[in-house]
Formats: C-alpha cells, sequence, structure tokens
C-alpha cells in the first residue's frame, strides 16, 4: 500500500483520519478575469462540425506522472492504450506521459489517443527555463493539455512551489487560447472531506471561482474537463464510494450551473480520479455525474483498457456526444 494509505486508510468509512501531510494550501484571495478575446471564435471553427449535442461523451485519461524510470519501458506501457482506441466514437482517452517522454511518445500511440502534457506554461516560448509553452504544443499536433494537478498546487508537502488558483486560471486562458482542450483538476484533502460535504464544495468552488469568466465565454464546453480527484484517494487504495463521488461530482456541476451557466453544466464533463481501478470503475461509471475517470497508477498497466470498457458499457449509448472531437486526432 502506498504510504499515503497509511494516514488515509479510513477516509471510506467515516474519516476518521487526520492526515499529517495533507494540509491544505492556502487558497489563492485573487480572482483575476482574464480572458482575451479570441478563443471563443476560435473553439468554433476547431470543432462545431463535429459536435453532436446529445449528451456528455465520457472520456478517460491516463496520468503517468513521472513514470516509467527506464524509457525501456514506454513500449509497453504505449501498448497498453491500443485496445483503448477500439471505441475512441464512444469514449475520448488521452494519456500523460511524464514530461521528459512526451517529445518521444506524442506519435506512437493509436491514432486518436490524445497526448495531453502534464503541465504547461502561462504564456508562450521565450526565456522560461524549465517550461513548456502551448504553442510548442501546437506545432506538435497535440490537442490537449492538463493542469492544477494536486501534486502540482501543493498538496503532499512537496516542497515544490503551490501553483495558485489565480496561475492555473491564466494558464488555462493560455490553453484555450491557442484551441487546445484543457483537462482541469481540482480536489480536497482529507481535512475538508472530514468536515462534510459542504466544506468539500466549497473548497471545489475556491478552486473554480477564478475560471468562471473563462467558462462564461466559452463556446465549445467540451473542451474544459474538470477532473475531481480527492487528495485523499490518490495513490491511496482508498476510492471515494460511487455515492460519495456522485454527490461531490453533482454537487460541482449545480455550482457551475448557479455559477457560469445551465448549459456549460449541462455540458461540461466531470471525471472522478482517485485510486481508480477495473474493480471500481463499473460502480462508479453508472453515476451519472461521472462522465470519465483520470486513472493514475493503473494507467501504468494493461487493466487501464478495462477502465475504459467499463465507462463505455455504463454510459451505453449515451457515450457519443458532444465531444471536441478529439478522437479524430491525435
Ligand atoms: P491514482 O489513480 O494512482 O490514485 O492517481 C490518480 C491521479 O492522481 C491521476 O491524476
Amino acid at each position: 500500500m502506498h504510504s499515503r494509505a497509511l494516514f488515509v486508510a479510513a477516509v471510506s468509512c467515516g474519516l476518521a483520519a487526520v492526515d499529517a501531510f495533507t494540509k491544505c494550501p492556502a487558497s489563492s484571495p485573487s480572482r483575476a478575469a482574464l480572458a482575451p478575446p479570441g478563443y471563443g471564435k476560435l473553439a468554433r471553427s476547431s470543432s462545431s462540425l463535429l459536435t453532436v449535442k446529445m449528451g456528455r461523451k465520457p472520456i478517460v485519461g491516463g496520468n503517468w506522472k513521472c513514470n516509467p524510470a527506464e524509457t525501456a519501458k514506454l513500449p509497453e506501457l504505449i501498448g497498453n492504450f491500443k485496445k483503448c482506441a477500439e471505441t475512441l466514437d464512444k469514449c475520448d482517452v488521452y494519456v500523460c506521459p511524464s514530461n521528459l517522454h512526451v517529445g518521444m511518445v506524442y506519435d506512437k500511440f493509436p491514432k486518436g489517443i490524445m497526448v495531453t502534457p502534464q503541465n504547461c506554461n502561462f504564456k508562450g516560448c521565450g526565456a522560461y527555463t524549465g517550461e513548456m509553452a502551448v504553442d510548442q504544443m501546437v506545432d506538435m499536433g497535440l490537442k490537449s493539455c492538463l493542469i492544477g494537478h494536486s501534486e502540482r498546487r501543493g498538496e503532499f508537502g512537496l516542497p515544490t512551489p503551490k501553483e495558485t488558483n489565480a496561475l492555473l486560471a491564466t494558464k488555462l486562458d493560455y490553453i484555450l487560447s491557442k484551441g487546445l482542450t484543457c483537462i482541469f483538476c481540482i480536489g480536497e484533502c482529507l481535512p475538508i472531506r472530514q468536515k462534510g460535504i459542504d466544506a468539500v464544495l466549497a473548497e471545489c468552488a475556491d478552486e473554480l471561482r477564478d475560471i468562471v469568466p473563462i467558462l462564461k465565454k466559452l463556446e465549445d464546453k467540451s473542451r474544459v474537463v474538470i477532473a475531481y480527484e480527492p487528495v485523499w484517494a490518490i495513490g491511496t487504495g482508498v476510492t471515494a464510494s460511487p455515492e460519495q463521488a456522485q454527490e461531490t461530482h453533482k454537487g460541482i456541476r449545480d455550482w457551475i450551473a448557479k455559477n457560469v451557466d445551465q448549459n456549460t453544466a449541462d455540458e461540461i464533463r466531470i471525471q472522478y480520479g482517485g485510486s481508480a481501478t477495473a474493480a471500481n470503475a463499473g460502480e462508479l461509471a453508472a453515476m451519472p455525474d461521472i462522465d470519465g475517470f483520470l486513472v493514475g497508477g493503473v494507467s501504468l498497466k494493461a487493466e487501464i483498457a478495462d477502465i475504459v470498457k467499463a465507462m463505455v458499457v455504463a454510459k451505453g449509448d449515451s457515450a457519443t456526444g458532444v465531444s471536441s472531437g478529439a478522437s479524430k486526432v491525435r
């Protein structure tokens, strides 16, 4: 069991554990309003022909984080996604290789699997040592980018700078302005979950508030995917129960309806992440407000295909709908 699990093993049956290192990062006080004009038009031209408004198309992502250690392992890991590509008409699939490996593998996956960097900078090319620009992703033909993972928001006591809500809003704006889809991660740490659902939803609202103006002006709502990943479930083997996850996803959707608009709430996809496996994916996927998964550890195994399959089976014929048409591209 992952060491984090030692602290949070009690979560699913009462949330009694106190996790010494899931202290919540200070939430950003600033509320930047951010979106220059432009990406609404870009969204329309890039996707309107492919968008069929029937329902939310499921989406499953694999986050390899900082793995594998050896490049020799990459072909096998890529091979695990072959099966996932068989149902791209019913479920979008993306994969987030480590930053170092993106350039090696971005054109090696089956067509339609979206290679999705785990981060981007806030602006573009130039004197930004250690950063990755969306402009470079565009040039490589990439169609999506993930930001805001809790491992970058200052969770887990990592000695790295905490990315603030305001910075993430700036990054989202930049990603959308370049025509990419964004996976935008949010989620609460254990002490917040222990306070109950109202505290959880207040935290999710804090993490989303800065992107409200951006969501409001976005024409194709499928270009932002919210990945709800409770921090206490990440890498712990402790999964949110289907009811817990559904309650939270519905709460997030209701908040979006109230603070953005009903159309955005209806169309935006919300993924669940946190110890998702083939064994628990079916029950979670059956929940009406769970539109997909963001998978960590299991995305490094052949089992990832079973998670995609569980999603396709659970959503059935509704699994073809509002999509940016991403499955048509790399
Ligand atoms: P696990 O599936 O390993 O819990 O990781 C979830 C995650 O953090 C994906 O981004």
